[in-house]
């Protein structure tokens, strides 16, 4: 069974004759028997109910497809011999047709249609890569208010290369109104409003934490749902501000905004509503991902119409977080279980800025239903900004062969343990690596936190886990956050329960959640849907 896309006209009230674009499926080798499927939201389908005959049309006309679907169309026309209805004489072939089966239980209908007579015009030209481009196109435009725009556009995009190559003037006007249309047609679904929502980022601990080898810092780390970040954009006439980390959102919408202007943008401001926000500073790697989301949500309002969205890497270059976030960036992008490779080693660790996020090495993504469980301890707070690069200088004491050796015991507890663990979906395995993992990243770091952990609130909460029998524990980037890898749902729950009493926490200090092997969802929000 094949689809044969063409266009059928029907005859609506008062005689009026409807040309749309509809591809049925053939049901023996030629047009003897034919399912149309009109929704039931179409013309075509009214007017079949109506009056269950028409004409359907062969045609490499794909200029009159685009305009069918843009809007309406008067293409030459002379009455059908055997079915009250309409032939349009531009078409190769035509299939005079009467519905003999009705099926219009679901709104994607099923018309039995025979072909009662039929005829030829003229001949099909031939294939034709910018023509198949413009029914993509078509296809795409014809679903507006269905399919999310971004999506529709991205599709576009694409679609232009076979139009610019192959495409004569005809399919370059077809293809092109059939862009307005989507734009035009965009006016509903505009991109006035934007939703993003991210996850928050666990980090496992740094693979070569001083200076002097061959790369530096490089980690691992897992994105994960909760608590994660949710904000709203809309455009207005200044920048406005609501919600939790209502000024740090502003010291990095205030930049990204001026950045959209100096670009050109035709944007005169936001207004960005926190609606959900992890803590600052607690290791979750909240700041990155509220710059990434306020910077994704100032390009999609600033965004031309028809323009590609940027992706992460450039999201962060406008945010300033390139040199020191590649999981949260690569996180952001992509979610997943990362492991980032650093940057190549500086001379011992002069301090120019990268401008690229430390490459992605690995991304390898937990089962579904293993659970993060996250503790968050009160009292101290994590290092961050100018107290966390101080803290990197105090590192550099360590004689070089040790060095060497320390980031080698956590490099090949992240490539011969947790990697492989994971890929193979070994539970056991996996756990005994990231405990191996987290102590010898949390170790290098004894000088600045005077012991494996930050602080003692961390060290019993990770005690707590173990005893509990969870094997693969950590503290997150500099804490307070505590991790730990559960195989199961009910019991991370319940291991959470005991650990909100034992500490005297709050429910939203203790939390389970899954892991967010997705990047960030950017939408724009329909001002009001079709
Ligand atoms: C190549 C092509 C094939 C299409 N096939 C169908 C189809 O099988 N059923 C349908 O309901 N719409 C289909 N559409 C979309 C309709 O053409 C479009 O929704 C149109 O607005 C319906 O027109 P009408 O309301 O005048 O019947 C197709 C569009 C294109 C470009």
């Amino acid at each position: 069974v094949s689809i044969i896309e063409g266009v059928v006209t029907t005859l609506g009230p008062g005689g009026r004759v409807n040309v749309a674009p509809m591809g049925p499926l053939l049901l023996d080798d030629d047009f003897g028997v034919f399912l149309l499927r009109p929704y039931t939201s179409s013309r075509t389908y009214a007017n079949l109910k109506e009056h269950p005959e028409g004409v359907f049309h062969v045609t490499d006309d794909v200029e009159l497809i685009a305009r069918a679907v843009a809007g309406d169309v008067e293409p030459p026309m002379r009455p059908a011999e055997r079915v009250r209805g309409w032939v349009l004489t531009g078409a190769c072939r035509y299939f005079e047709f009467r519905i003999e089966d009705f099926d219009d239980r679901e709104p994607r209908t099923r018309l039995r249609a025979r072909t009662v007579h039929s005829g030829r015009l003229r001949d099909f030209i031939g294939f034709h890569r910018a023509r198949h481009a413009v029914i993509e196109a078509a296809i795409l435009a014809s679903r507006v208010g269905i399919l999310p725009l971004e999506e529709i556009l991205g599709e576009l995009r694409r679609l232009e290369a076979p139009i610019e190559k192959t495409g004569g003037a005809s399919e370059r006007r077809a293809f092109e109104l059939l862009r307005r249309h989507v734009l035009d047609a965009a006016g509903g679904v505009s991109l006035d409003r934007v939703e993003v929502r991210t996850g928050s980022r666990l980090h496992f601990g740094l693979l070569a934490p001083w200076p002097g080898l061959e790369r530096e810092h490089g980690g691992a780390g897992l994105m994960v749902e909760s608590p994660g970040i949710e904000l709203v954009a809309s455009r207005a006439e200044g920048l406005e501000i609501s919600g939790p980390h209502a000024e740090r959102v502003r010291e990095s919408a205030a930049p990204l905004l001026d950045d959209a202007r100096r670009r050109g943008a035709p944007l005169a401001g936001a207004r960005i509503e926190v609606r959900r926000a992890a803590p600052l500073h607690a290791g979750l790697g909240t700041g990155t991902q509220l710059a990434l989301a306020a910077a994704a949500a100032i390009d999609r309002l600033s965004l031309q119409a028809g323009a590609p969205p940027a992706d992460a890497v450039e999201l962060a270059r406008r945010a300033a977080r390139v040199p020191r976030s590649g999981i949260g960036i690569h996180g952001f992008a992509r979610g997943g279980l990362l492991v980032d490779g650093g940057h190549a080693g500086r001379d011992g660790g002069a301090t120019a800025t990268p401008f690229e996020p430390a490459p992605l090495v690995s991304r390898l993504e937990l089962p579904a239903h293993w659970r993060a469980l996250v503790i968050l301890p009160p009292a101290s707070k994590g290092l961050s900004g100018d107290a966390e690069r101080d803290a990197f200088h105090r590192l550099g004491g360590l004689p070089a062969a040790e060095r060497a050796e320390r980031a080698g015991g956590i490099c090949r507890a992240a490539l011969l343990g947790l990697l492989p663990a994971l890929a193979e979906g070994d539970f056991p395995a996996f756990s005994r690596a990231l405990w191996d993992f987290s102590r010898r990243a949390g170790e290098a770091f004894r000088a600045i936190q005077g012991g494996s952990f930050a602080s003692g609130a961390i060290q019993a909460a990770v005690e707590l886990l173990r005893a509990e029998g969870i094997e693969g524990v950590g503290q997150s980037s500099w804490g307070p956050a505590v991790f730990a890898i559960v195989d199961d749902a009910e019991k991370a729950a319940a291991i959470a329960a005991r650990a909100r009493a034992r500490f005297s926490l709050a429910d939203e200090a203790v939390l389970v959640t899954a892991a967010r092997n997705r990047g960030a969802d950017v939408h724009a929000v329909p001002k009001a849907r079709p």
